[in-house]
């Protein structure tokens, strides 16, 4: 089966193999880009990066709709399970999760986690296999080495990354970080969802990797 994914802003995604749907940081309410609503969302597997609101996102609304299993760091799954969602999957880092579709795996990201004043565990990337690829959604990070390794272990079809600076990497870090995992092609995100992010991603051009910008609501069928 191929793998479909949709682009649902900010850090958002939807990958589908035809039989399976995995929704990852679906933060859809208070996104002024979004064009799905909550309601919209059909998956049986939510997983998600970080605690921080603007990835964490509306998993509850959407996991209760769906009876979808969470994969998500520890702390977050425990926060989860206070407010009465029971399945979950917690991990950490270098771990792998097997699921019906293929697998999640934490991959390290250096950043924050926390809702609502809260400690969350730590900020993780994700690997992600579906549909015969490997997708690597890097969450909230700073650049760093390692970022070769992920590339290496993984060799993804594609690699989400976050250009949008200030939180994150800026587009030109962001552009060496595609180096370091060599995808076949690197899809910028979290980038111009507020003006405190750049808009500005004209310097993201890693050598030897595509370049595919998604817009919000759009769906992308990965070549084989
Ligand atoms: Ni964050
Ligand atoms: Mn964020």
């Amino acid at each position: 089966m191929p793998l479909t994914i949709t682009f649902l802003g900010h850090s958002g995604l939807l990958l589908t193999d035809g039989s399976h749907t995995l929704a990852v940081d679906p933060f859809l309410t208070g996104n002024p880009v979004a064009t799905h609503t909550p309601g919209d969302i059909r998956c049986d597997t939510i997983a998600l990066t970080h605690g921080h609101a603007d990835h964490l996102g509306d998993t509850i609304p959407i996991a209760q709709a769906n009876s979808a299993t969470v994969i998500a760091p520890f702390e977050v799954c425990e926060y989860l399970g206070e407010q009465g969602i029971d399945q979950t999957e917690p991990g950490n880092p270098g771990g792998r999760i097997d699921t019906d579709f293929g697998h999640v795996a934490f991959t390290p990201a250096f950043h924050s986690s926390s809702y609502e004043g809260r400690y969350m565990g730590p900020a993780c990337g994700l690997v992600i296999e579906m549909g015969g690829h490997k997708v690597y959604h890097a969450g909230d990070t700073a650049l760093f080495s390692d970022m070769r390794l992920i590339g290496q272990i993984a060799k993804p079809t594609v690699a989400f990354l976050p250009v949008g600076d200030r939180f994150t990497m800026g587009p030109e870090l962001a552009a060496l970080a595609a180096e370091y995992v060599a995808p076949k092609y690197a899809v910028p995100i979290h980038y111009k969802t507020w003006p405190l992010l750049t808009s500005d991603i004209s310097a993201f051009k890693p050598k030897g990797v595509a370049v595919r910008e998604m817009e919000p609501g759009q769906t992308w069928q990965v070549p084989d």
